[in-house]
């Protein structure tokens, strides 16, 4: 994505928008040289995506027919857009949509791909099977958008730590927290060039992330010399927690 001018973004959301609003606060916050949401976009005309995006002054359209593909194109080539983010669009993006932005195209998704994804792995739902498997990791994904669902090369996940007692809803809502902070990351790092797709298809670059997620006395401690990660206690000094993607030379093997 690195270019003289900064990356113009759209952004697809079905939802409530609350990922979209760390969108537009993240770019506003790092200024226009990183990034610049030009347009929301949505398959439901009474998404509350579209009154985040109308309340912070970016241009909102609606997608009538989520599967036309020329449709949503026009639409992104007339606001001249450079890069698409999916923040909980629940639509299949059609191929040529996908063809036309491959590499410029991110999706995040509340869950560690390839666990709990693909087809109706959504919302809710997510989070029910996480509780029914009796996982003790959940987390969040953010990858390139290819033409299979949730099935992109992976930037950057993020663990979350699924509770004794915790209902589908309190671990949407800690996953959403991390949601929050990933998306903005990595979308930024796509913008500015920091990360991107080589031409065998492979995520290239490194994003560092940093977060005291401390939860119910358990936290990610990352020694950023060793890249040695290990599961620490609540006393321990080092808060930061690094999502790395795989630099070129991790495929040496
Ligand atoms: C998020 O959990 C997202 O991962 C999923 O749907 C939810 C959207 O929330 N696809 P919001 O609309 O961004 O608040």
């Amino acid at each position: 994505m690195r270019s003289a001018t900064p990356a113009r973004i759209a952004v697809m959301a079905s939802g409530g928008g609350s990922n979209l609003q760390a969108l537009i606060d993240h770019f506003a916050v790092r200024g226009a040289q990183a990034g610049i949401i030009v347009l929301a976009l949505s398959d439901k005309s009474t998404a509350g995506a579209l009154d985040r995006a109308r309340a912070a002054g970016i241009a909102v359209d609606v997608i009538h027919d989520p599967a036309d593909g020329s449709s949503i194109l026009s639409k992104l080539e007339h606001a001249n857009v450079d890069m698409l983010i999916l923040a909980g669009y629940l639509k299949l993006v059609p191929a040529e949509v996908i063809r036309r932005f491959e590499g410029c195209i991110i999706n995040v998704h509340p869950a560690l791909l390839p666990a709990f994804g693909g087809p109706g792995m959504y919302g809710q739902r997510i989070h029910k099977a996480v509780i029914e498997h009796g996982v003790k990791v959940t987390g969040v994904t953010v990858h390139f958008v290819d033409e299979h669902y949730d099935r992109g090369p992976i930037i950057a996940q993020w663990p979350v730590p699924v509770l004794n007692g915790d209902t589908p809803e309190s671990v949407a809502a800690r996953v959403l927290r991390v949601e929050h902070r990933l998306l903005p990351a990595c979308a930024a790092a796509v913008a500015e060039g920091r990360i991107m797709l080589d031409s065998n298809n492979r995520v290239v670059g490194e994003l560092a992330v940093r977060g005291s997620e401390l939860v119910n006395n358990w936290k990610y401690t990352l020694a950023p010399d060793t890249g040695d990660s290990r599961a620490g206690s609540a006393d321990d000094e080092n808060e930061s927690f690094f999502c790395r993607a795989p630099m070129q030379s991790d495929h040496s093997t």
